[in-house]
């Protein structure tokens, strides 16, 4: 595989990305077997304290001395969501109750607090600096990015649509991930509703490719060699890869999990605002497919994703794939390997 300016920006052997995974599913394993191998390995960590991101980086750096990334969400509630009103808090919870009762868990007290805050998490990413630091849900403010600049860290932005794409280059991020809507987890549009923002892969990358001049990461159901050639011959200069890598032993998918992504469940995906109250693809299920009309009464982000981790913690200890997210992308049928070296290699 030959190399690109996404490699040769990154400093890796091969244009190729572990995409990072947020809510607890990213490893460190995963994370070094990819930079390891000669890719670029990443750790979603919008869900940790700035303490945690610090002792994670330590520990990142105990299992290889290649390029990583970090990444984080920039817009980290929707309204409300950091402070939901009690009277919020028990109409999500009414919501929820019979599957608090099924997974014989007590109703929840209100929380110090539903979530992280980015302007925090910010801080120690300056101070620790990651040799790379990608993105959703927006852009950090110019001031950031500058200092990123001047400290030498990559950025990575994230685009679902053109506009979006354009906006970040106008930014001057160093390099833009685009990801169309057959990708696995969250839709992560900033500029119009999620809803609103749905382009597939094919549409997406060339239209991209067009309209900026940073270099172009395709992503969004891309799982084996064809899905590679295909992204670099609509114009990207490299790939990042989910799903494939979420379905490996490195990950922290856990079993119940992972067995999905290989089961022919995993054929039919659905996007939802049930499991975190952002847009997201997964595996139906029977929360996915009950919650589907309840859209007025789902909580905000991340309220409703507190809510529901906690059901996922039950769900996992009791064995029930109904109760809990499962994140996954389009292309989970064609999953074949369990290691994350064996993913890399079949790309390139
Ligand atoms: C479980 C899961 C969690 C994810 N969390 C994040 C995240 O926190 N930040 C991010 O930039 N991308 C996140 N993504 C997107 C992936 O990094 C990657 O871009 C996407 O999965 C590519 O599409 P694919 O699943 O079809 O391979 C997540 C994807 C999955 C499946």
């Amino acid at each position: 595989m030959k190399n690109s300016r996404v490699s040769e920006k990154l400093g890796i052997k091969y244009p190729m990305i572990q995409g990072p995974f947020g809510g607890g599913l990213s490893s460190v394993s995963l994370l070094a077997a990819v930079s390891n191998e000669g890719g670029l390995g990443s750790f979603g960590a919008h869900h940790l304290s700035p303490k945690e991101i610090e002792n994670l980086n330590k520990e990142i750096q105990t299992k290889t001395s290649n390029s990583y990334a970090l990444n984080l969400w920039v817009s980290d509630h929707d309204d409300d969501g950091l402070n939901l009103s009690p009277q919020k808090f028990e109409e999500t919870y009414k919501l929820l109750e019979p599957y608090f009762k099924e997974l014989n868990l007590p109703k929840p007290e209100y929380p110090e607090s539903f979530g992280q805050k980015f302007s925090e998490q910010i801080e120690v990413i300056l101070k620790i600096r990651p040799p790379v630091f990608s993105f959703v849900y927006g852009v950090p403010d110019e001031a950031i990015l500058k200092e990123c600049k001047k400290q030498g860290i990559v950025t990575i932005g994230t685009a679902i649509t053109p506009d979006e794409a354009v906006f970040l280059d106008e930014k001057g991020v160093d390099l833009i991930v685009a990801t169309g809507l057959e990708a696995g987890g969250h839709r992560v549009s900033f500029l119009r509703k999620a809803e609103d923002s749905l382009f597939g892969t094919f549409s997406l990358i060339p239209q991209i490719v067009d309209q900026v001049k940073t270099p172009v990461i395709a992503a969004g159901g891309i799982s084996d060699k064809r899905g590679v050639a295909a992204a670099f011959a609509l114009g990207a200069e490299g790939v990042q890869v989910g799903t494939a890598f979420l379905a490996t032993k490195e990950s922290n998918a856990g079993d119940l999990h992972r067995a999905k992504l290989f089961s022919k469940d995993s054929k039919y995906t659905n996007l939802t605002r049930a499991f975190s109250g952002r847009l997201a693809r997964g595996i139906e299920n029977r929360m996915l497919i009950e919650l589907k009309d309840e859209l007025n009464r789902i909580a905000p982000y991340p309220a409703q994703g507190w809510f529901t981790g906690r059901l996922k913690k039950a769900a996992i200890e009791q064995g029930r794939t109904d109760l809990m997210s499962l994140w996954c992308g389009q292309s989970a049928g064609l999953l074949k390997h369990h290691h994350a070296a064996e993913v890399l290699h079949s790309l390139i």
